[in-house]
């Protein structure tokens, strides 16, 4: 059983991207641009949303962070994002989600021009992904696949199950792992027999959001382990059913546990596994910066070829 360190495989792209900021600076004083836009005060998107300027300003990225209140129409959304669709200086917009509810978010996603759109969620980017001829891809599945190819696990000829069917992560990580020669099932709350189905797969990608919901019971032995999931737990009554012994005592002190949708014992059944933090959730906010810089790239040779 082995650990799949997200961390050690985040700071490797991370200082490849700056030597490629670097070059953009020094060639023409280009300074990549990322936009994000939050609406409401969802706890969880503000530390996300935190976390992507903290790493932006320190790899010397452009960004700018427009908060909207949760009341806010999906006229305002819409004309923020269009402010950024037109402000030269940006070249990467990502729009938080959840959007508040009264949103519908496809409404909002439709409008991010798809040449700066870093989260590949518009539906020409979809279907590029679908199609096996995107060269940017969602953050987490992005993520997902830099882990893998680290560490030299091929996904081609595996049974790979993607449990959790979100636009955000499932979708497109199925795609991406078909592109990759995995024979993909994708899980969702309606499969009939997920228990059973998660035992014949080799990989094992877990983005459901719920809480320790894939057990040591549903694992193959030697399975890869990859968990998308972040789940905050602040109970104490229920730290010792989350958290292995030997940490019980670190979480209490805390207050508050943070743990995937795999629960700790699937682990020790794992071939390989991505811990929860250090896992995929580094890789989610690095690959932001490496679109973000590839996008930038990209407007440069457009505008070069034009
Ligand atoms: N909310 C949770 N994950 C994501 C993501 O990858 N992109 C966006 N835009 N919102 C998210």
């Amino acid at each position: 059983m082995s650990v799949l360190d997200g961390k050690t495989v985040a700071e490797k792209i991370q200082v490849e991207l700056g030597t490629e900021i670097e070059k953009l600076k020094g060639e023409g004083g280009i300074v990549p641009g990322l936009t994000v836009i939050m609406a409401g005060d969802d706890p969880a998107s503000r530390a996300y949303v935190n976390s992507k300027s903290k790493l932006a300003e320190k790899m010397g990225i452009r960004s700018k962070l427009v908060k909207l209140p949760e009341t806010t129409t999906a006229e305002e959304v819409i004309q923020t994002v269009e402010a950024a669709n037109s402000d030269p200086l940006v070249h990467a917009i990502l729009v938080q989600m959840p959007l508040p509810r009264h949103i519908d978010h496809w409404k909002i996603l439709d409008r991010i021009l798809p040449e700066k759109d870093v989260d590949c969620f518009h539906p020409t980017n979809q279907g590029l992904i679908l199609q096996n001829r995107s060269r940017i891809f969602p953050c987490t599945p992005c993520g997902v696949m830099k882990i893998l190819d680290h560490y030299g696990l091929d996904p081609a000829g595996l049974n790979a199950v993607v449990a959790g069917r979100s636009f955000l992560v499932g979708k497109p990580m199925a795609a991406m792992l078909s592109n990759r020669n995995a024979t993909v099932t994708l899980c969702h709350s309606r499969t009939v027999n997920l228990e059973g189905i998660l035992r014949e797969a080799d990989l094992i990608v877990a983005a459901v959001g719920k809480p320790a919901f894939i057990t040591a019971e549903m694992v193959k032995p030697g399975a890869i382990l990859i968990d998308v999931g972040i789940n905050r737990i602040d109970k104490e009554e229920d730290f010792a059913n989350f958290c292995p012994p030997s940490r019980y005592e670190v979480f209490k002190k805390k207050g508050y546990l943070l743990i995937g949708d795999i629960h700790f014992q699937a682990f020790a059944k794992a071939g390989h596994y991505t811990p929860v933090p250090g896992g995929v959730g580094p890789l989610t906010v690095t690959m932001l910066m490496s679109n973000t810089v590839e996008l930038c790239k990209r407007s440069i040779s457009v505008t070069r070829d034009a």
